[in-house]
């Protein structure tokens, strides 16, 4: 059967209800890895557009830029007919560039480093009274928390607000999911008001920094110089956004991915408590198997040939990481989660420009979550099924009822 016949039959290459109910299609993606790893998709949601499968044509169209371009349009299947307010992973060189220097130095390494007492610290919080045999929902309770009690802290945003933060971020990210509309709202009204009452808030503690200046991203981001000239308001409430955003449902879905990985997987779990010198290759093997980002868009700045497909100028490109991150060229037993993996060149932060300004914080958080969590625990089980959520570009879990087996209670770690 020709693989174009073969596709009416299955789910779409991006299919938002397919990801709620099953997860990512790993079978239909490993069919297009082989047979058509650059095809052009006609039909279904987000089309048309061309789906790229493999990790090599991933790599070389995220390291050209200027030829395949993050705006207009990041995702392939969103929200996203709401018009773009400019936030950095939307921009594009050379105006890119300037925009990501203002705070690469506060997601540096050096700088990650010296926030690793204050992130083992509220790990620590959130695990301190996890009971032996309880059951609860694991993403509520972890790994939800924990990415926005992190950004929310380098940002300055009061405790009391993180809440409300964590609720925006849902509507803007996956305004797809019907539990995050109100109701009467389509998605793009829905992202649009989350936008709207986002930068309300951020405009009011905006102003606040530039009376008071602390030592947080409030107010590097409000003080900041793009060639001499300050931001503009809304440039600086977009930067507030993205920052915001990135992080949330990102790392909250690669901590729960990752820990769902363990629960299917219980040798590797007493394998990284026997061995915590694994930590790191755990980290990115949790990554690479989650990748909690599906995809992300790029249109062709012109006429352009990738893997031997003509592509016209304008016409959108669909990155799968997550097929990218099983393709068997670049990973032996792509379908195994290997804790020792070494090398592991995943795609769960993309590649060039625009590789994840938070990777290195994102590593922070899933190092001391898993860390503490194995001192902690001697393994865990589901207590009822993983929901997920109804979106195209990220994988993402909304629930996870677990049970932990063998807590140690307060004091470990
Ligand atoms: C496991 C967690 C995370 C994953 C899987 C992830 C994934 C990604 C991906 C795939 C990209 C886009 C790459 C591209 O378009 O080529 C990205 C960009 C970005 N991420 Fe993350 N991210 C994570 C955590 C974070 C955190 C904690 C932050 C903190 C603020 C963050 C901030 C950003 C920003 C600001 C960008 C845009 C960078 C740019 O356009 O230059 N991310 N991330």
């Amino acid at each position: 059967m020709a693989i174009s016949e073969a596709l009416a039959a299955e789910p779409a290459v991006i299919d938002p209800d397919e990801f709620a109910r099953r997860g990512y299609p790993h079978e239909l993606w490993s069919r297009l890895r082989a047979e058509a790893p650059v095809l052009r998709v006609e039909s279904g949601p987000g089309a048309p557009y061309w789906a790229l499968t493999r990790h090599a044509e991933i790599v070389e169209v995220s390291k050209r830029p200027e030829d395949f371009l993050n705006g207009p349009r990041l995702e392939v299947v969103g929200a996203a007919e709401a018009p773009g307010i400019g936030t950095l992973i939307s921009m594009d060189p050379p105006k890119h560039g300037l925009y990501r220097q203002l705070t690469s130095r506060a997601f540096s390494p050096r700088a990650i480093r010296a926030l690793v007492p204050r992130v083992e610290e509220i790990v620590g919080e959130l695990l301190a009274d996890l009971g032996d045999g309880e059951s609860f929902d694991f993403v509520a309770r972890v790994a939800a928390p924990l990415p926005i009690a992190v950004i929310g802290e380098m940002l300055g945003v009061p405790r009391e607000d993180w809440q409300q933060l964590f609720a925006w971020t849902n509507q803007t990210v996956a305004a797809t999911d019907p539990e995050f509309r109100r109701e009467g709202e389509s998605p793009a009204q829905t992202q649009a008001r989350a936008h709207r009452e986002l930068f309300a808030y951020f405009a009011e503690l905006r102003e606040a920094r530039l009376r008071e200046p602390r030592d947080d991203l409030l107010t590097l981001v409000a003080q900041a110089r793009v060639e001499g000239d300050e931001l503009e308001v809304v440039a600086a409430l977009a930067y507030y956004l993205i920052l915001v955003a990135a992080g949330n449902e990102t790392t909250r879905n690669a901590i729960s991915g990752g820990l769902l990985a363990f629960i299917d997987h219980p040798a590797a779990w007493q394998r990284l408590r026997a061995e915590p010198a694994l930590l790191d290759s755990a980290v990115e093997e949790v990554l690479r198997w989650s990748t909690p980002v599906a995809c992300f868009a790029r249109t062709a700045a012109r006429d352009v040939e990738v893997g031997g497909q003509q592509i016209a100028a304008g016409e959108v490109l669909a990155l799968l990481y997550a097929s990218a991150n099983r393709d068997e060229r670049v990973f032996q037993e792509p379908f195994e989660f290997r804790i020792d993996r070494r090398p592991n060149r995943h795609l769960a932060f993309g590649m060039g420009e625009h590789f994840c300004l938070g990777a290195h914080l994102a590593r922070l958080e899933l190092s001391a979550l898993f860390r503490q969590l194995a001192l902690r625990v001697e393994g865990a089980e589901l207590t009822g099924p993983v929901e997920r959520v109804r979106a195209g570009t990220l994988g993402a879990i909304k629930r996870m009822p677990v049970r932990t087996l063998g807590a140690a209670g307060e004091g470990a770690g």
